[in-house]
Order: structure tokens, then sequence, then C-alpha cells
């Protein structure tokens, strides 16, 4: 729990400005997104926004904390520091700049913070950063809005109105946490299921979007027993949206292996499957206390191609001792299903309680899963997970160029 900072009650505010800073500013070169952009036009249903991969899941969180006919909602995506310097500059005294902080953009928040301007923050950093600034509260939760912005509701069902008519990939709970306990993941290990009630109107909510697939944010899918609910709300969805194709969902290889569930899947829309494999390394899995061992991996592989299903493998770079042998053979003998791979470099986050891997945190490179710097790794290591990483883009580059995922799509 972070230290609540200035929790003070805000003048009056009429307008709020949900701020999000584009990943084209904040990481202009990026191999990383061009492999995307390059892998999704490939796989049917994989919309990729012009700023960030998908929506940023904390704006229709907070905006639905705002009703319409009482403030005015605006979005502002910063791709020009100084545009949005003049921005804040300009704002009145009963305007409000909602941020969401990362280690990525702390840099960008403290300079429109020096703006003088009214900034409401909350996120994933030591929010002692922000002590100097009087203009600046900082919020362990959305619900400590409530306590800042008078007229402010709790949150209701999400509010997309500020993306109506974007192409993009929505995501959708049916449960959040997840029971397993991974030593580098911040998912909190309680699982809580979704309000039978609320599930409908959540569907309704992506109405205004434009979408073929809704990325199921269940952490571990198949844990939280309402998952069979996904027949309903792909009926509710296909009732308005009729490109709707279907889900995407993620969960361990050891949930995804169990007899009868991919089919099941299957049957009530699972299109893509993400698991976190992380490394093909039993000895490794056990040290990140990953619930699956490789025969797992193995296994839900076998199904998921047997189902026609594709799989999207999240690996974990630059855990020590990896010589990624056991991922690259793995990638190899299932290239034919694995049309883009999620690549992040391992990192222990601010606030991981678990954090029991037995390594340094010596600052900001070791929290950031996009960063290979690290303190636990020699120059050798960090350039072999890069190896690893050029490798992967390429095997499945060189495998995907020139077919599509579901390139029978119209027969479905
Ligand atoms: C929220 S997890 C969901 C995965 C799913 N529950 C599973 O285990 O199969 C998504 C992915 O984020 C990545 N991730 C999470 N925490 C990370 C960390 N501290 N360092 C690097 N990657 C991390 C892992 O690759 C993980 O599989
Ligand atoms: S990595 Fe996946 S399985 Fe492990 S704790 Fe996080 S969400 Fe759960």
């Amino acid at each position: 729990m972070q230290p609540q900072h200035r929790l003070t009650i805000a003048r009056r505010v009429s307008r709020v400005v949900l701020t999000q800073f584009s990943d084209l500013l904040l990481t202009p070169e990026d191999r990383m997104r061009d492999y995307y952009r390059r892998s999704y036009a490939r796989m049917d249903g994989y919309y990729y926004p012009k700023h960030f991969m998908e929506i940023p899941y904390w704006i229709p969180i907070l905006c639905s904390m705002f009703r319409p006919d009482r403030f005015k909602r605006q979005l502002m995506i910063v791709d020009d520091m100084s545009a949005a310097e003049r921005e804040c500059q300009a704002a009145g005294p009963d305007e409000a700049f909602l941020m969401s902080v990362l280690d990525a953009n702390l840099e960008c928040v403290l300079r429109l913070a020096g703006t003088g301007a009214q900034l409401i923050l909350g996120g994933y950093i030591d929010a002692r950063q922000f002590e100097q600034y009087p203009n600046v509260r900082y919020l362990s939760e959305p619900a400590d809005i409530l306590q800042v912005v008078p007229g402010a509701q709790a949150v209701s069902t999400l509010d997309y109105s500020l993306f109506s008519g974007m192409e993009c990939i929505p995501r959708y709970s049916l449960s959040s946490g997840c029971s397993f306990r991974c030593a580098f993941c911040t998912v909190p290990s309680k699982l809580v299921l979704a309000s039978a009630d609320s599930l409908e109107a959540e569907a309704s909510a992506l109405r205004d979007l434009r979408f073929k697939l809704v990325f199921m944010d269940d952490k571990s899918f198949g844990e939280a027993p309402n998952w069979q609910k996904l027949e309903s709300v792909g009926r509710q969805i296909n009732r308005y949206n009729e490109k709707f194709t279907g889900f995407i969902v993620q969960t361990p290889p050891s949930l995804a292996c169990r007899p009868g569930f991919l089919e099941k899947c299957r049957d009530l829309g699972v299109r893509y499957v993400e698991f976190g494999v992380e490394t093909v390394n039993d000895k490794l899995l056990t040290y990140l206390r990953k619930p699956f061992r490789v025969r797992h991996l193995m296994q839900a592989c076998e199904i998921a191609r047997s189902l026609g299903l594709y799989v999207i493998p999240n690996f974990i770079v630059g855990i020590p001792g990896d010589d990624y042998a056991g991922t690259a053979s793995w990638l190899s003998d299932n290239v034919d299903i694995v049309p883009v791979v999620n690549v992040n470099w391992l990192s222990l986050h601010f606030g991981n309680v678990r954090g029991d891997l037995g390594l340094p945190v010596h600052g900001v490179h070791d929290r950031d899963q996009n960063s290979s710097t690290k303190s636990w790794l020699t120059a050798v290591e960090e350039a072999a997970g890069w190896d690893m990483i050029s490798h992967a883009y390429q095997l499945t580059d060189q495998y995907w160029t020139g077919r599509r995922t579901y390139s029978d799509v119209t027969s479905r």
C-alpha cells in the first residue's frame, strides 16, 4: 500500500483530463513495437491503435467515476511534451489532470507537475517523489478520488466513451486476481469474481468501440468458476457487433491441458490462448514458482494445435542461469501455432511483496520489464537475452510471412 500523499479536498472540479502518454513519445524507436505491428497485421482481429497497444484500462475505470452531466471529460494523449505543458499551464483552477504513473513516464509527469496544474495521480512508483508539489495529489486507489473530487461517484460500469470509434482489442473480465504465487508477479493472489449482475452491462459498455476480438483480463482463465459465462458475454456482444469473432485468454499451461478444457474454450468462442511460458526449463520454472512444468506446455500445445487454436507465449528473458536452449527448441517445434511472442525482461516490481528470487534491486532498470540492464546480469548474459529475442522474432516472422491466422475466417 502506498502512503497517501496530500489527501485534501480539491477545489470544485468541473473538467477532468484523463492523460495518457503516447508510446511514440516514450519509446520513439522501438523494435518490439515494429515486430508487433508486423505480426498483428497477420493475425485476424489484432488491431493496434496508433499511440498504445491497447486502451489504457485505467481510463474507462476512472471515467466511470465522473458523470458526463456533472463533469466535462476529456482525453489528452501526450505525444509532444511542450504542447502538454502549455495545456497544463492554460488550465483553470477547476480543472484536473489525471494520470497513471509508471517508471517509464515518471519524468514526463514530473515535468507536468512543474507547471502548477492540478494533477491527480496513481500508479506504481514511490509517491514521495511528488512531495514537493502542492498541486499534486497521489492516490493509492481509484476509490480515493471520492475524497478529493467533490461530485465523483464510485466506480461503475466501465466508460469507454473517450475512445468511441477506435479500432482496438478491448479487455473484459470475469474475475480479478490469481491464486498462484509466481515469485516475480504482482497480480493480487486473491481471486475475486465479477458480480454476475454487472456482466451484461460491461459487455454493452464496449458497444461504441470497433473490435473483432476481446482480451479476457482474467489472469489465469479457467481458475475462477464463472469462466463458462464467456458464452453469454459473446452472445451479448454479437447482438451489436456482427464483426466480433471471439476471445483471447491467458492461462498457465497446466490449467490449459486439463482434459476437455481448451475444447470447451474453443466452443465458447476462444480463438487465441496466451501462456505464461516464461522459459522452457523445469529448473528455472521451479525457481520462478510457476504452476506448470514443460510437459504441461507440450501437452497444451498439442491440444491447441488439434483444435485449430493459436498460442501466444509470454517469455521472460534475463532469468539468471538461462541459456534459452529449451525455449528456442520449443518455439521452433511450435511456430506453426505461434504467430507472435510476448517478451519481457525479468523485473522486480515496486511493491512486489513476494519478490523472493534472491536478486538485488538497485534501481529503476531492475524494475522495468522493457529494460535489459539488470544488476544480476553480466554483459554477456544481457547479450544472450537479446539474441534470444532476435531469434524468436526472426523465427515467427519467417514462418508467418505470407501466412495469416484464421485465413479461412469467412467460412467460420
Ligand atoms: C499477468 S501474467 C498472466 C499470465 C498467466 N497467468 C500465466 O501465468 O500463464 C502476464 C505475463 O506478464 C509477464 N510478467 C509479469 N510480471 C513480470 C515480471 N516481474 N518480470 C517480467 N515479466 C513479467 C510474464 O511473462 C507473465 O506471463
Ligand atoms: S504469472 Fe500468471 S499464474 Fe503466476 S501469479 Fe502471475 S498471474 Fe498468476
